[in-house]
This record gives C-alpha cells, sequence and structure tokens, in this order.
C-alpha cells in the first residue's frame, strides 16, 4: 500500500484529506506542531476507520525529524498542508509567516531530496493571483499577492518549480484552493478556528450556534448579484478527493503543475446565508456593514485543468456545503456542554 505523508495533517483540510486517503486504501502518516489544531483528531479518525495513523507531534522546519519520519515509514508521497494561513495576522507578523512557511517548505523539499521521496502535492491558494486578473481565474494568468501569506504561498511555489527544475526526479502538484468549506458528514472533524473566524462560513456557523449575535456582511455596494461579495466555495471533501486525484496523478505522471481547486461558480454572502437559513431551518441575523479592506468584488476558479489532467471535478453542492458545517457546529457545541 502506498504511504503519504502529511504534514499539518491533524487542521482542517489535512484531516479530511487524511480519511479521503484512507477510504481510498492509501496509508497515512502524520506530522503537525498543533498550533492550530488538536492531537484528538488522530484518534477520531482512528476510531472512524478503524485504522492506525503514525502521529508526529513536531514542526516540519526540523530537518532531524522529517528525516526520522521518512527513515521510520516508506514514504511514496507527500502532501505539504503546514503553514500559518490568517492574512490579517501575516501583515502584522510578517517574519512568522515568512519563517514558518518557506521554511517548512525548504525542509520538506531537502529532506525528501535527501530520502528519495519525489512525489509532492503542495497547499496553495487563489490568493497567489494579481488582483486584476479577470474574476474566473485561470492557471496562466499574471500572479501577485496584496499580503505577506498570499507572497508565501507565491514563494512556496516557486521554490517548489525551482527545486523540480534542478532535480528532475521530483514531481510537484501545486493545488490553488478557492474557498474551502463545510465538514465531513458524519460530523467527527470540521473547521474549529481559535479566536474570532475572519472568514465567511466559519462565522456563519457561529452564529447560527449562537456564538456570536449576527454576521458583518462587508459591504453591498459591489458589482455583483446583490452588491455583496462573490466567492468560489467548496466543499472540503470534495477539495480532500482533489487531493486523492492528484496524489495518484503523480503515481503515473511526471512534471510541475499548478491547479485550480473550486467549483467553477460564485455564490455571494446573501446567497450563502439564504442558503445557510434554508437547508437548517435557522435564521442568520446580519447586518451590512463597511467593505473589509482588501476584499475583491468577485474570485472564481476555472476548474477545467483539474479535470482535464487529474479527472476531478467537485461533486456536491451549496446545500451539502451548509448541512455539513452546520452538522459540525452543532455538534461541537452539543458535547462542550
Ligand atoms: P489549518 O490551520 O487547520 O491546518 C494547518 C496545520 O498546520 C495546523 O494543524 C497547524 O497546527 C499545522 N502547522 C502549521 N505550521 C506548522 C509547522 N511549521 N510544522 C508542523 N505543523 C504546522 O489550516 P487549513 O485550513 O487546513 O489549511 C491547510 C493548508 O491549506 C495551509 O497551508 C493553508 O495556507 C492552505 N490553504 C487554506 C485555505 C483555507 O481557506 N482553509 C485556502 C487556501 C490555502
Ligand atoms: C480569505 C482570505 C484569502 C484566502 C481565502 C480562503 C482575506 C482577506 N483573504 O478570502 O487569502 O485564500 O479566505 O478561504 O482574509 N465576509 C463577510 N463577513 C464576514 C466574513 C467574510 O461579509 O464575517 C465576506 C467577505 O467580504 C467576502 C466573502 O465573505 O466577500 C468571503 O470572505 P472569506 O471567507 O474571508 O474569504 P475570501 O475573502 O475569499
Amino acid at each position: 500500500m502506498s504511504k503519504v505523508l502529511l504534514t499539518g495533517g491533524t487542521g482542517f483540510i489535512g484531516s479530511h484529506t487524511a480519511l479521503a486517503l484512507i477510504e481510498n486504501g492509501f496509508e497515512v502518516v502524520i506530522v503537525d506542531n498543533l498550533i492550530n489544531s488538536e492531537a484528538d483528531v488522530v484518534s477520531r479518525l482512528e476510531k472512524f476507520k478503524n485504522v492506525s495513523i503514525p502521529f508526529y507531534h513536531g514542526d516540519c522546519r526540523d530537518e532531524d525529524l522529517l528525516n526520522r519520519i521518512f527513515q521510520e515509514h516508506k514514504i511514496e508521497i507527500v502532501i505539504h498542508f503546514a503553514g500559518l494561513k490568517a492574512v490579517g495576522e501575516s501583515v502584522s507578523f510578517p517574519l512568522e509567516y515568512y519563517e514558518n512557511n518557506i521554511n517548512a517548505t525548504v525542509t520538506v523539499l531537502k529532506t525528501m531530496l535527501k530520502n528519495r521521496v519525489h512525489k509532492l502535492v503542495f497547499s496553495s491558494s487563489a490568493t497567489v493571483y494579481a488582483e486584476n486578473n479577470p474574476a474566473e481565474r485561470v492557471e496562466g494568468h499574471p500572479l501577485g499577492c496584496t499580503n505577506p501569506y498570499g507572497w508565501t504561498k507565491f514563494m512556496s511555489e516557486q521554490i517548489i518549480r525551482d527545486t523540480c527544475q534542478a532535480s528532475s526526479q521530483l514531481n510537484a502538484i501545486s493545488l490553488r484552493y478557492f474557498n474551502p468549506v463545510g465538514a465531513h458528514p458524519s460530523g467527527i472533524i470540521g473547521e474549529n478556528p481559535k479566536g474570532v473566524p475572519n472568514n465567511l462560513m466559519p462565522y456563519i456557523q457561529q452564529v447560527a450556534t449562537g456564538i456570536r449575535d449576527y454576521l458583518r456582511v462587508y459591504g453591498n455596494d459591489y458589482d455583483t448579484v446583490d452588491g455583496t461579495g462573490v466567492r468560489d466555495y467548496i466543499h472540503v471533501c470534495d477539495l480532500a478527493e482533489a487531493h486523492v486525484a492528484a496524489s495518484k496523478y503523480l503515481q503515473n505522471h511526471k512534471g510541475c503543475l499548478e491547479i485550480n481547486i473550486g467549483t467553477g461558480k460564485g455564490v455571494s454572502v446573501l446567497e450563502m446565508v439564504a442558503a445557510f437559513e434554508r437547508v437548517n431551518n435557522i435564521k442568520i441575523p446580519y447586518r451590512i456593514e463597511a467593505r473589509r479592506s482588501g476584499d475583491l468584488a468577485i474570485n472564481y476558479a476555472n476548474a477545467s485543468k483539474a479535470y482535464q489532467l487529474l479527472g476531478w471535478k467537485a461533486k456536491r453542492n451549496l446545500e451539502d456545503m451548509c448541512r455539513d458545517a452546520y452538522n459540525w457546529q452543532y455538534n461541537l457545541q452539543k458535547n462542550k456542554t
């Protein structure tokens, strides 16, 4: 059986990907420093799938640790999720972001090459596209970022391309995620941000369960269907399956690629609120406020490259996203009380 090392594998996207990989016959090994996740994710996954998952509590900037993992397991593929991801925080603490995200990518690549591991999937982001591109993002569009977090993704992609260029054995796919939301329908894993959520769906989830009073809608004067911002929300289980597809692709193909992972459809803030209310039969109070600085009006993926190369496309719809997000948040609250 092929073994996949997931850096940052106890996090939101990593944990869902671990599950999808196990369901597709892969074995997984996880390394995470738990800066933004909890170790009990591992035992929940183990219990749910009746498997054992080797877990290393440590930092993937630690070369000795990664070398040890590669010596203890015959890893075929690395999926590198580990990283800090809060845009606003990255503006206040740029050095922490560059230090963590860039060094992690460099250390992962260095230790992979040293241990002759030649397949890498990297968590990139739609944030690498320059602002003034057409709203439908295509992989060949010009790149450029507006915050240190985005630049760490931009630079990591470049570091990966340069390393592939220098070492012809290395093959890599950077997946540019659009807006991952939702949770596994079982309710055993999901997104649980620390502090006040920055992103729309976790905020709606917390309003729905009474943690927050109302949603602040950042602007209703954009040139969009109803004036509110439009994004390409993708169910985290579809995103997880995209990593399975990328891993399988790397088993049979060579190269260094960047691929958008989205649904190809835009949804406005108010459309999301309405869908959440309808599906879960719950009211989400909101107030219209000023635009959030740095926000784009519309941003969605051209998702055809993922389908052409990986044979992957999103299967779940907005209703699935809203139902599973609420189910997860509801269970989370219930288990706390
Ligand atoms: P997350 O914070 O839930 O998961 C990241 C995990 O990495 C956490 O468990 C954290 O503890 C761990 N980590 C951070 N630095 C580490 C280090 N140096 N060594 C070991 N572990 C470390 O975030 P997520 O939403 O699951 O995102 C996963 C990846 O996808 C990140 O790289 C993120 O930037 C990228 N991404 C996320 C989104 C999104 O909206 N969630 C969008 C685009 C890209
Ligand atoms: C954010 C990140 C981006 C990252 C993406 C992935 C910022 C500035 N950008 O972008 O780098 O790749 O998440 O998930 O953080 N909204 C509200 N009220 C809220 C929260 C959001 O109205 O409380 C609106 C926003 O104005 C936007 C939409 O909801 O129109 C989506 O916001 P969000 O979930 O933060 O995602 P992005 O803006 O795409």
